[in-house]
């Protein structure tokens, strides 16, 4: 089973991005399929329009996943803009796209009302995000419930191709990722970058813990009993804490006697045995640069290696001819 996902390097990772897809990642890896895990630069263009922000980005995105866990040995861990085939992928895959399934992607909607620019780039998204699943042959692609509907239009479009050209393309399943798991930010949103609400994943300890204890609770007194399912402080303590330990908490919530300090102490204590191990692995990382450029180059060659396969069999399909090396 092959296993493909992409992130953005569109931001600094977040407590959200680990438990709802950085996690499942390295769980798959340890679940000992063939994994292939790229960091989506080409993709971030249509957002991140400052030049070294974006490289910085794309390092430090790649520093996270191997900081949670990618093992390079283990998956194809790489960057979007070492398989360049990719983009010539999706101008051909384009050619098998009706105007029509993409516009009505709400994906696009959305980040137009959220300001960014509507290019044809932004418009053609889903596109080159097809291209990225259909050139390895992937079989399975884990992704959170916001993109369920970029890969029913891969889908589509692998399927259109298909019945065009004939059967090249395969056609890929989707892994979507629990919605229920869906982790609640500083004010109890959904922690997103956009909402200036995350705890960060590589943050120095003491502003991690200053940050949980800011976490916005309601005004119910100590002695008062409280409920555990509406309070942000339960939620992120249920990610961290063993089973047995959320129920007790789940317990103390609803028999009162309880204050919110208390259970944001705790949090705080737990986050940092979770991040402890993360961030010294990152920052051992942020010192040696040349590994982690190593690593990409290594799986950029990997992977290219299956997309030039691929990108022959599409070339031969399509009647586009070029020149024997
Ligand atoms: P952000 O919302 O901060 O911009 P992204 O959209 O870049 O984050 O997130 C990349 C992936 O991380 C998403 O597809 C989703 O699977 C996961 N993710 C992000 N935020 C959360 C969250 N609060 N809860 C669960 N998963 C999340
Ligand atoms: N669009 C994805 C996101 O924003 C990132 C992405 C780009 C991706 N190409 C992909 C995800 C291919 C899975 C497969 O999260």
């Amino acid at each position: 089973m092959r296993v493909l996902s992409g992130t953005q390097p569109s931001g600094k990772l977040h407590i959200g991005n680990y438990f709802g897809a950085m996690r499942q990642y390295v769980q798959l890896q340890e679940q000992g399929h063939e994994c292939l895990y790229f960091i989506a630069n080409y993709h971030a263009l249509t957002s991140v329009n400052d030049r070294a922000e974006l490289k910085e980005l794309t390092t430090e995105v790649a520093r996270g996943y191997l900081a949670v866990g990618i093992d390079p040995s283990r998956s194809i861990f790489f960057r979007q803009s070492d398989v360049p085939e990719v983009c010539e992928l999706a101008w051909i895959l384009s050619c098998v796209t009706p105007m029509g399934l993409l516009q009505r992607c709400v994906s696009y909607k959305e980040k137009i009302e959220q300001g960014l620019l509507p290019n044809h780039g932004l418009f053609g998204y889903p596109v080159l995000q097809a291209a990225d699943i259909l050139i390895y042959h992937s079989h399975l692609v884990p992704v959170g419930q916001d993109q369920k509907q970029h890969l029913e239009v891969t889908r589509d479009i692998a399927k259109r191709f298909n019945n065009e050209y004939g059967a090249v393309l395969t056609i890929p399943e989707a892994y979507i990722l629990k919605e229920s798991a869906v982790v609640p930010g500083l004010d109890g949103q959904k922690m997103s970058k956009s909402y200036d609400n995350t705890l960060e994943l590589f943050e120095a300890p003491e502003t991690t813990r200053k940050q949980i204890m800011r976490i916005v609770t309601d005004s119910t007194p100590v002695a008062d009993p409280k409920d555990p399912e509406k309070c942000t402080v339960f939620a992120l303590l249920s990610l961290v804490a063993s089973e047995e330990e959320t129920e007790q908490w789940r317990r103390r919530y609803r028999e009162g006697g309880m204050g919110y300090g208390e259970a944001k102490a705790r949090l705080a204590e737990l986050m940092e045995e979770l991040l402890e191990p993360f961030r010294r692995r990152y920052n051992e990382l942020v010192k040696d640069p040349d590994y982690v450029e190593d690593v990409l180059r290594e799986g950029g060659l990997k992977a290219r290696q299956i997309a030039q396969g691929l990108m022959e069999e599409v070339r031969s399909a399509t009647g586009i001819v070029t020149a024997r090396e």
